[in-house]
């Protein structure tokens, strides 16, 4: 078992990033998901969104994958002996690493992918995506995105580990750049953040007491991100797009 302060704080977390049932029923109907669908849950977690995706295609064959091994473990036990659902280990775009991207998983009708696009860029992740799509497939993306041309000093350092990061404008150009058209875009609830921050912020406070400095860090850094979230909330947010090849 990895013990480092970050899964230290994440292990067991129902999910890693903001998101809520409806936004996975929203997407399924844009995309006029069918029942028995095959659907790629890309850089899936702890899997938080798959009890909503088979609640929309209750037939469906799903392969969630994760790169960290820990989450890949969470996810494979939390959906063992369904026998619609595989997890393994996998990457968002191939390298020579040999563990497979969606495009050596699929074909797909619906790859979801909460909150993870942005690590090998959302252009680059469509790009590589068409091969995995079957004909009439559509992917459905979250994206962290400014709802303001004038982010605060404060939110902006915020997302600094995201230097790329646009508005939903820059979504759509990206998608464009990427030969796809949207279909449908709509901003995360507050309570799909509320989903993320709420069971973090519980964990925080219990493994505060007797926190070692590197823990402690970690649990500031996180605790510091929910607040300004709460905030700051009116400047940025989750954009999800339903998109599909143009
Ligand atoms: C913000 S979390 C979102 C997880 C999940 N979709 C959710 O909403 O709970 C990003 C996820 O991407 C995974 N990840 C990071 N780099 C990856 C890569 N190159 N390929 C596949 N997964 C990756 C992380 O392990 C993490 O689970």
């Amino acid at each position: 078992m990895i013990r480092s302060p970050f899964f230290t704080l994440h292990r067991d977390l129902p999910r890693e990033g903001p998101g809520e049932r409806g936004d996975v029923a929203w997407a399924a109907e844009m995309a006029g998901l069918a029942p028995d669908a095959r659907i790629c849950e890309a850089a899936c977690g702890p899997g938080a969104d798959i009890p909503a995706l088979l609640f929309a295609a209750p037939e469906a064959n799903l392969i969630g994958f994760d790169l960290h091994q820990p989450f890949v473990e969470d996810a494979a036990a939390r959906f063992a002996g369904d026998p619609r659902v595989t997890i393994r280990q996998g990457r968002l775009i191939a390298t020579e690493d040999g563990l497979p991207d969606p495009a050596a998983l699929g074909p797909f009708d619906l790859i979801w992918c909460a909150g993870a696009a942005y690590i090998e860029g959302v252009t680059d992740c469509l790009t590589a995506w068409h091969t995995a799509l079957a004909p009439g497939g559509h992917i459905a993306f979250s994206d962290a995105v400014y709802l303001t041309g004038s982010p605060s000093a404060a939110v902006r350092d915020n997302w600094a580990d995201y230097p790329d990061m646009t508005d939903a404008d820059g979504i759509a150009e990206r998608v464009t750049a990427a030969a796809y058209r949207i279909v449908a875009t709509r901003l995360l609830s507050d309570a799909a953040w509320e989903g993320y921050y709420g069971p973090i912020e519980r964990r925080i406070a219990s493994l505060r007491p007797g926190a070692d400095a590197a823990l402690m860090s970690v649990l500031d850094e996180t605790e510091a991100e929910a607040r300004i979230w709460r905030a700051h909330r009116g400047e940025f947010g989750y954009l999800l797009s339903v998109v599909t090849p143009a």
